[in-house]
């Protein structure tokens, strides 16, 4: 079964308390956070003022997807919040490094790629992480359409894993909707980020179930 983590970014911020309440009804796993720093990716979001009332307020496991150049001055604090945490592989740092110091603080560590970036760049980087994030649009922005080349990448990272009986999350992040999903879901994504799918529906406790619905048929 798939496991969905509703990106905040398409929440309205105002509403934060009863999104969080009904998030929590939903019966998603986890509450995806984009950080971004407006030089990594040309846009501004949530820091850690968010994040720390949102860690106050909810039990639900927070996944955190730092979009900033130099995750590795960020991380230890992100660490206290996160149950997850995901680090670019074209940010300005030793990937390696930062990804032990996730590790070390008891929190998931994840690489993520962006769509430019090939699969096999972070093959060697596959015993360092429990999770790896595939991006499916260009970060920065929600409400993109799903880019194709996402859904090899995330087969070839799936069967990399197989070969090496790694067993990884492998997480989908853009463009995720009923139609989408399954196709990711079927190349061996088992974690789904939706932003729009989740937050603008009238239900969101039924656009989670059935996105997971859609994923099994
Ligand atoms: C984009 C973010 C995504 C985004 C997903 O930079 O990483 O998490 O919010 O939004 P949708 O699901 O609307 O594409
Ligand atoms: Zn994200």
């Amino acid at each position: 079964m798939v496991q969905i983590s509703p990106s905040m970014l398409a929440a309205d911020f105002v509403e934060l308390s009863s999104a969080l309440k009904k998030l929590e009804k939903s019966g998603a796993e986890m509450l995806h956070i984009d950080v971004m720093d407006g030089i990594f990716v040309p846009n501004l979001s949530i820091g850690f003022p968010v994040t720390e009332s949102l860690y106050k307020h909810t039990n639900i496991p927070l996944d955190v997807h730092l979009m900033i150049t130099k995750p590795q001055l960020y991380v230890e604090k992100f660490a206290k919040y996160a149950q997850r945490i995901s680090i670019h592989y074209e940010s300005d740092c030793d990937v390696r490094e930062t990804l032990r110091m996730i590790k070390n603080a008891g929190v998931i560590p994840s690489i993520t790629i962006k769509p430019a970036t090939p699969a096999e760049a972070i093959f060697d980087l596959l015993d360092e992480v429990g999770m790896v994030l595939v991006m499916s649009v260009e970060p920065g922005f929600g409400g993109q359409s799903y880019i194709d080349s996402a859904t090899d990448k995330i087969a070839a990272i799936r069967a990399e894993c197989d070969r090496r009986g790694l067993e990884m999350d492998i997480q989908v992040d853009g463009g995720i909707n009923m139609k989408t999903a399954p196709i990711a879901a079927k190349a061996g994504a088992n974690i789904l980020v939706a932003g729009s799918a989740v937050f603008n529906a009238e239900d969101m406790a039924q656009a989670v179930r059935e996105l997971k619905a859609v994923c099994e048929q």
